[in-house]
């Protein structure tokens, strides 16, 4: 195995037009994050690095059905992704956007230095134009009927019918999404990297792991799958592919090239790179040597991606970094399959999935659970499958019965028969029977075989088999409890005090053992743990690998004499009500998406209307136009505004639910409508007179309503 002396793992950026489901987290989120909290413990310079991907069709359709900016929609999505994943415990370094400037800048002069190469072909082609909005049309934004099957709705890059995938040119009838007409076949000339010119440098690197002649890495560490997918592309023949498109959203082409006007990069060519300026501002912000993590030799780059992701990362990435020259190429791209749920394909549309920002929500303290549950069901090498009443019994008889109660019992035995101080014991004395001759003697077989099972965890995480890694770590707990089985310290205490000695300080190194190898995959856990063995928080700075070396050297990893807290149980049954709760809920949503889906061909859902009031009602309500003049966060209360709103003839002080929504320096000076005779009430201790009226949707997202033009302050809305 190459040694390196620096690694860069990063993330696949997900793209900000929808909120994190289950099967993201275990794609690729989750397996880089138990791979570099391992690392981390484990004493190597790793740096982590992700980011939001806000440009492409993936966000422009999302707005254009919203009826909403690009800009609202990536906002709105950044902001619920930096929530999610730390909610969930994902421990980037960095966590950038591609919308930055610094992104903006990076990813020109990386067009600019291939094209100064002379590395882009440039060719002209014929495309869908859209007359009616001026406008190239990307490829899913052209839907007609597939020539395979005859489905009407077929986009311009594939049919979801019959999964074929499809050039807009191939469509019968096509038609725009945007104007709904019959779209025109304009010239237009872009820039392509002509991978047809690389395939035999491509092929060497994929199929024998080497690079420029030399050693590179083992491609028999890749997952088969990845290799299979990039090799079937290649004996397909590669072809050039154009790096860039005519839109309106996404990172400029190079004002320098001739023909710039109007084009933009191809989202696939600068996303990649978001990777590059992501850990640019990770080295601005931290005094760092960004250059050292891509461009020295000895440092190894790994990408964590989901099998949709394979090609762009093991041929089409890897290209443009060779092209452009003094990077390195990934020495690993350890992709995933899919997660299903509940027998179906998980579908945002259908809103068939489990939501993180809602599972954080509804079942707070289960972050680990659900970290857990992912693990063990990830999806390495094939499909897997998530079901609620799989987490249930994940939940209760592997983390309730074994990890917790273990736990419990050996801390609980400690503070029984030792007042919580950790027992020593007499290294020489001899005793019959169970326990080996000598206790020494056993205290170090044991201490050895422990050594060997947290080896065993960690063997399989180096090689990204997380699910062998989660079943070794619990392996550890069953040693444990194999080691009180076999002695029955309850029965020999009064009779062997010595044994029980003995056999107590083991139990206790295997819980503390567990308290760092569990981190990676139960971060929360190791930090409740950590503090029920009143042991110090863990820095994540090579303290599993001074573990090691104690263990090894026979020293004690937890000392006699050291005073731990009171037992509590880390788990605690998860009972049917709640799981059928969060399966209703499931099937419901389902439901109500299907019928808002086929009323309004649209993604968006509306709430029933409320029942019918007089006029006498209505009048009673004062509803002015205001504007907010002063804005700040409440403290303690991560929803709250604290706004200054003026009236024209009077200023009113109210707090408002919006600061999910909106940062405190982006709203002053904006035009509200405001209800003016609300009776006043006191919220965090601050006096609230009156308040805001806002849109809000099905999912409770808000936005202001004001008057199209700047209209007078104090005017009645009625
Ligand atoms: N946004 C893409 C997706 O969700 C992944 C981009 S990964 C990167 O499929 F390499 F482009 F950053
Ligand atoms: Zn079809």
């Amino acid at each position: 195995m190459i040694q390196y002396k620096r690694h860069l793992v990063t993330a696949a950026l997900p793209y900000a037009n929808g909120p994190l489901h289950v099967g993201h987290l275990c794609g690729a989120y989750l397996p880089a994050d138990i791979y570099v909290r391992f690392q981390r413990l484990m004493g190597k310079d790793i740096v982590f690095i992700c980011g939001s991907d806000e440009h492409g069709a993936a966000i422009t359709m999302r707005a254009l059905k919203e009826k909403k900016t690009p800009s609202e929609i990536i906002n709105t999505y950044h902001q619920l992704f930096q929530k999610t994943f730390q909610g969930i415990g994902i421990s980037f370094d960095y966590y950038h956007r591609t919308s930055d400037p610094l992104h903006h800048q990076t990813s020109q002069e990386f067009f600019l230095n291939l094209y100064h190469k002379g590395a882009f072909r440039e060719i002209e082609s014929e495309q869908f134009y859209d007359l009616k909005s001026n406008q190239f049309l990307a490829d899913r934004y052209i839907i007609g009927t597939c020539p395979k099957c005859g489905n009407e709705n077929a986009y311009g890059d594939q049919c979801e019918n019959c999964g074929s995938s499809l050039n807009p040119t191939d469509l019968i009838n096509p038609k725009s999404v945007i104007s709904g007409e019959t779209p025109e076949k304009r010239k237009t000339t872009h820039w392509y990297l002509p991978l047809d010119e690389y395939e035999s440098w491509i092929k060497d690197f994929i199929v024998n792991g080497t690079l420029d002649g030399q050693e590179h890495h083992d491609p028999d560490q890749w997952k088969n799958h990845v290799l299979g997918q990039c090799k079937s592309w290649i004996e397909g023949g590669l072809q050039a592919r154009a790096m860039t498109r005519d839109l309106d959203w996404g990172v400029d082409v190079p004002k320098e090239i001739p023909g710039s006007a109007g084009k933009k990069l191809y989202v696939w060519m600068d996303a990649p790179i978001g990777y590059i300026s992501s850990t640019q501002q990770w080295a601005l912000d931290n005094q760092k040597d960004w250059e050292s993590y891509w461009k020295d030799p000895e440092s190894e780059l790994i990408h964590f991606i989901g099998k949709d992701n394979i090609v762009f990362h093991c041929i089409i990435f890897p290209a443009i970094l060779k092209v452009h020259g003094g990077y390195n190429l990934p020495s690993n791209v350890p992709a995933n399959q899919f997660m299903n749920l509940e027998g179906n394909k998980i579908s945002t549309s259908r809103n068939w999935a489990v939501w993180v920002h809602e599972f954080l929500e509804e079942l707070p303290g289960l972050e680990d659970s659900l970290r857990y549950y992912l693990i063990k069901n990830m999806p390495e090498q094939k499909d897997s499958e998530f079901t609620w009443k799989g987490f249930q019994d994940a939940h209760n008889n592997e983390l309730v019965n074994n990890l917790s109660n273990f736990i419990h019992r050996v801390l609980s035995l400690t503070h029984k028969y030792y007042k919580g101080v950790v027992p020593d014991f007499d290294p020489d004395e001899i005793i019959e029977g169970v326990a080996g001759d000598e206790l020494g003697g056993f205290h170090d077989a044991e201490l050895i075989y422990l050594f060997d099972l947290i080896q065993e965890v960690n063997q399989h995480i180096r090689e990204y088999d997380f699910r062998s890694a989660l079943k070794a770590l619990m392996d550890i707990c069953t040693a444990g409890n194999q080691l009180l089985q076999n002695n029955e310290p309850w029965k020999i205490q009064k009779s062997q005090p010595e044994t029980v000695e003995v056999v107590m300080n083991l139990a206790l190194h295997y819980v503390a053992a567990l308290s760092m190898t569990m981190q990676p995959f139960l971060p929360f856990t190791a930090i409740k743990l950590r503090k029920m063995l009143n042991l110090p928080d863990l820095t994540a700075s090579g303290e599993l690998e001074d573990m090691l070396t104690k263990i090894a050297e026979g020293e004690f990893i937890i000392d006699a004499g050291h005073k731990i807290e009171a037992a509590q149980y880390l788990f605690t049954r998860l009972d049917d009500e709640l799981i059928q709760k969060q399966i209703d809920k499931l099937h419901n949503s389902e439901n109500q998406s299907k019928q808002t889906n086929s009323e309004t061909n649209m993604e968006s859902k509306h709430l029933p209307l409320k029942e019918t009031i007089s006029y006498d009602d209505f009048a009673k309500v004062d509803v002015r136009t205001a504007k907010i003049i002063a804005a700040e966060k409440v403290a303690k209360a991560d929803k709250l505004l604290k706004l200054e709103i003026d009236l024209g003839f009077e200023k009113r002080t109210v707090v408002s639910g919006i600061a999910e929504y909106y940062k405190p320096e982006e709203i002053i000076g904006r035009q509200v409508v405001f209800l003016a005779n609300l009776a006043p009430r006191k919220l965090k201790g601050i006096d609230s007179n009156g308040m805001i009226l806002m849109a809000e949707d099905a999912d409770g997202r808000l936005t202001f309503i004001s008057a199209k033009e700047d209209w007078y302050l104090g005017s009645v809305v009625k």
